[in-house]
């Protein structure tokens, strides 16, 4: 069954929006709110138009147009992917039941917070992103960075859509909030921390992209599993528009280690910093940084809320039907990791524990990602070897610079040896940018909006968008 797309109406949308006058008229007086968010807090530099994908449809192909838009009048819509009216639960105490089309009251607030979490980080990261088009290296990057902004916008509509059709009063205030909150405010800052961390320069955009973006990529994964169909149908069409958004950040690092590499073989040198290049070094520190606040974001090794949304079908894990066991986990055990302290000595050290699969979920979903994201070290390290470097990129630590979790009370070098709350005062430099790195980075941000030119920290493309070429006008500016 295709809903097809209804672009008559204010509000794009492929859920008959028409059909419900109350939710119709809901959605569209939070619309004017939306689009005051995005002008105050949204991209800060002028343009024309930009050249947009947008969301037209959910089938396998066709699903996205490509044109010149002036980004104010982007068409943010409401898109689930298709029904499948035989869907069963997957997972948890329901598992082998028709899936719900409405909230069941003994979930409701539950799937209320798992909804307004996701629906929070979408608006915060177009906040931390907002300043960047003033310093893009190219038009390609400004338009891949706008393409990325609206579409978390358009996320946000996704979770809007959610609270008010299916949470009454109570979601329509939640909705509100969304566009209250802000990345970095001290009254109402966002609700996970790497949300109100600031994206000041490029390479933290890149990163960002790469590390942050993905645990999005996961955190959708397992909210597609669930029984509540209307949040798994959304989900699953978001991590379609999330796909190029690991791309831009996947090729944003494979284009700054290229240009580091060729800039370091034509001088002979790995001192990069002072060339024009950001130094192997900085780039690991980035590296770690953002990849570490990330972790953060799957929450605790154990926690029995995770264990209970499983059994509820609220939120499966990561590719659940891939999985070869009972989806109940009632009487399975997993591996995760702790600060075990001797018995004897009093002493604590990095080691792990064995706990139940259902307090465990946590930990496994962070296995996922943390796998995932070695295929970006591996890819940058083929980079480095074939341009003959002979330096290496790391995924550093679990324990090393965490905030949430069993090694949020202890501090780590990348390698995993402990350190003491001094050492790592006096050594966190070595691992994470420093003031005179970021200063560095930050001096690099020139900005080149010129058709077909580039900026000398980064690597060209290897391919435009949607086939055009790289010095296609990506962006009319004003
Ligand atoms: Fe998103
Ligand atoms: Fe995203």
């Amino acid at each position: 069954m295709t809903t097809t797309a209804d672009y008559t109406e204010k509000i794009p949308n492929n859920v008959s929006l028409h059909e419900d006058r109350r939710l119709q008229r809901a959605l569209e007086s939070w619309q004017p709110n939306f689009l005051n968010w995005w002008q105050t807090m949204g991209p800060t530099l002028p343009t024309q138009d930009v050249y947009l994908r947008t969301a037209v449809n959910v089938g396998r192909e066709g699903w996205a147009q490509f044109g010149h838009v002036p980004m104010p009048e982007y068409r943010w819509g409401i898109f689930l992917a298709e029904r499948d009216p035989g869907r069963r639960v997957g997972f948890g105490e329901h598992k082998g039941e028709p899936v719900w089309d409405k909230v069941p009251g003994e979930y409701r607030s539950e799937l209320q917070r798992l909804i307004v979490i996701q629906g929070d980080t979408e608006p915060a990261s177009v906040e931390q992103q907002r300043n960047l088009g003033a310093t893009a290296p190219s038009l390609y990057d400004l338009r891949n960075l706008f393409q990325v902004n609206v579409e978390e916008g358009r996320h946000l509509w996704a979770m809007v859509y959610l609270l008010h059709a299916y949470f009454g009063r109570e979601g329509r205030e939640e909705a509100e909030e969304l566009l209250h909150r802000n990345s970095g405010s001290i009254d109402s800052p966002r609700i996970l921390g790497a949300f109100n961390e600031e994206t000041p320069d490029w390479l933290s955009f890149y990163m960002f992209t790469y590390f942050t973006d993905r645990d999005g990529k996961y955190q959708l994964g397992t909210l597609k599993e669930s029984a509540f169909d209307p949040l798994s149908r959304t989900c699953e069409f978001m991590l379609k528009e999330e796909a190029h958004h690991m791309m831009v950040g996947t090729t944003g690092i494979d284009r700054v280690v290229q240009r580091t590499v060729e800039v370091m073989r034509e001088h002979d040198t790995g001192d990069v910093a002072g060339l024009g290049a950001i130094p192997l070094p900085v780039i690991q520190k980035y590296l770690n940084f953002h990849y570490s606040v990330s972790l953060d974001l799957f929450g605790g090794e154990t926690s029995t809320n995770v264990a209970n949304y499983y059994t509820a079908g609220l939120k499966g894990r990561w590719l659940e039907d891939r999985r070869r066991d009972d989806h109940k986990l009632t009487s399975d055990s997993i591996m995760v990791d702790t600060l075990s302290e001797d018995a004897r000595t009093g002493e604590q050290s990095i080691g792990q524990t064995e706990v139940s699969a259902l307090v465990g979920l946590n930990t496994d979903l962070r296995r996922e990602y943390i796998s995932d994201c070695q295929g970006g070290v591996k890819r940058w390290n083929r980079i480095l070897e074939e341009g003959g470097v002979k330096q290496r990129l790391k995924l550093p630590h679990i324990a090393f610079n965490r905030k949430v979790g069993a090694f949020a009370v202890i501090e780590a070098t990348p390698g995993g040896e402990r350190l003491s709350a001094e050492e790592w005062q006096h050594r966190s430099g070595e691992w994470l940018p420093t003031d005179v790195d970021k200063t560095y980075v930050r001096s690099l941000m020139q900005p080149v909006h010129e058709r077909g030119k580039i900026a000398a920290w980064i690597a060209p493309p290897k391919n435009g968008i949607n086939g055009q070429p790289f010095d296609y006008d990506y962006v009319h500016l004003i």
